[in-house]
């Protein structure tokens, strides 16, 4: 089957929109279907249920080329920033958190939030034309105060693609942790976590991943380090789900003892489809298909004098190209009337095209911001 006809949005709406939610498969249809059907069938079969668990972990290790007891599957890439925060201490000289200009409100809430327990934080500067972070900023910003730099692949507002391995590798000479926050990039393209080698990479399925809301995961390099376990827990998190100690906490050695109460289990049957669905086509194939959609993009609104704001180099920019626009919540609705799903962020359209998308979607919307080209700059 052709991988669009997966996906019925598309007899009827032109669903470009994956930076903020992936569009429903048969496949993730059928595993809600599935779910309930269990339920039905079986009322609690709490067995397969954590079977599910671990079979999403293996999943998410392996398109992230992770051994699997690195992976916690988490509800969500916020619960498993504030689980890798409680694993801190602020009070010695190295409490500065170095966050960006281009995370994703939650990571840079989180870390203010610490500031209450000693932490410092502060924000590596976007260019002045704001579509990148140069590597000098990094350089000026991380040095032997830094605890841990906060880093996205890719910036949720405007696409911007950061050369990642640089970055964690400064850092890492400079005695500083790295957190690579890969939500607007999972999906999209390879990740290598081994060989990135930041010390926690989180990401979650409701994106690229066609998965849904409500599960997240975390890698974590290093395993069974008794200095970093988080203070938040829960059943899930110890080394005995069946233990049952109330007198203790004795958490996993592995990464699950980032993990904390019962699994989200809808949307682990959703999550596997959603990974499998993603493994069958390929990273590479996706990868190719997104650059040549967001090529065309950038170039027919070049044409049409739409003022881009992502970086023209489609090595720094992710699956998401943002167009600026003069009422971005105007514009959404109006696509919107023309059954096109499109987001928007800071002033700007967002077009986040994946596997699903062709050539045609980019045309039918181009000629529709041209229809609407006073809500464009
Ligand atoms: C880059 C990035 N990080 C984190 C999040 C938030 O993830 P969660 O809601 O799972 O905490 C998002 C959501 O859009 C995101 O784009």
């Amino acid at each position: 089957m052709n991988i669009r006809e997966q996906f019925p949005i598309f007899q009827h709406f032109r669903h470009i929109n994956s930076c903020s939610h992936g569009a429903l498969s048969l496949g993730v249809r059928k595993a809600y279907e599935d779910y309930l059907n269990d339920r039905d069938r079986y009322g609690a079969p709490w067995g397969y249920w954590v079977e599910q668990l671990e079979e999403a972990r293996s999943l998410i290790a392996g398109l992230l080329n992770s051994p699997v007891d690195r992976i916690a599957v988490t509800s969500s890439v916020s619960a498993a920033v504030n689980g890798i925060a409680g694993t801190m201490d602020f009070s010695g000289e190295r409490n500065r958190i170095v966050a960006t200009d281009f995370d994703f409100p939650s990571t840079a809430q989180i870390w203010h939030a610490q500031e209450s327990r000693g932490a410092e934080v502060i924000h590596v500067k976007q260019s002045p034309d704001g579509n990148t972070i140069p590597f000098e900023n990094f350089i000026e910003a991380i040095d032997e105060r830094t605890k841990l730099v906060s880093i996205p692949h890719v910036c949720y507002r405007n696409g911007a693609k950061l050369d990642v391995k640089p970055i964690i590798d400064l850092a890492h000479s400079r005695g500083a942790m790295v957190l690579l926050d890969s939500y607007q990039a999972v999906g999209t393209c390879a990740i290598d976590a081994s060989a990135l080698a930041p010390d926690f990479l989180v990401g979650g399925l409701q994106k690229y991943l066609l998965g849904s809301s409500g599960t997240g995961f975390m890698y974590v390099k290093d395993d069974q380090s008794s200095a970093k376990i988080p203070t938040s827990s829960g059943w899930f998190a110890q080394s005995d789900v069946h233990a049952m100690n109330i007198y203790q906490n004795e958490p996993a050695l592995d990464a699950r003892r980032f993990e904390a109460g019962t699994p989200n289990i809808p949307n682990l049957y959703a999550a596997i489809a959603g990974i499998k669905l993603i493994q069958s086509i390929g990273l590479d194939t996706i990868e190719a298909h997104v650059r040549e959609l967001t090529g065309a993009l950038k170039e027919g609104a070049l044409q049409r004098g739409f003022k881009i704001s992502t970086h023209l180099d489609a090595d720094k920019h992710g699956a998401m190209i943002a167009i600026k626009s003069t009422d971005m919540d105007k514009l959404v609705a109006a696509l919107m009337s023309e059954n096109i799903g499109t987001s928007c962020r800071d002033g700007n359209l967002r077009v986040s095209p994946h596997i699903y998308n062709n050539m045609e979607d980019i045309e039918y919307l181009l000629n529709a911001m041209t229809k609407y080209k006073d809500l464009l700059v």
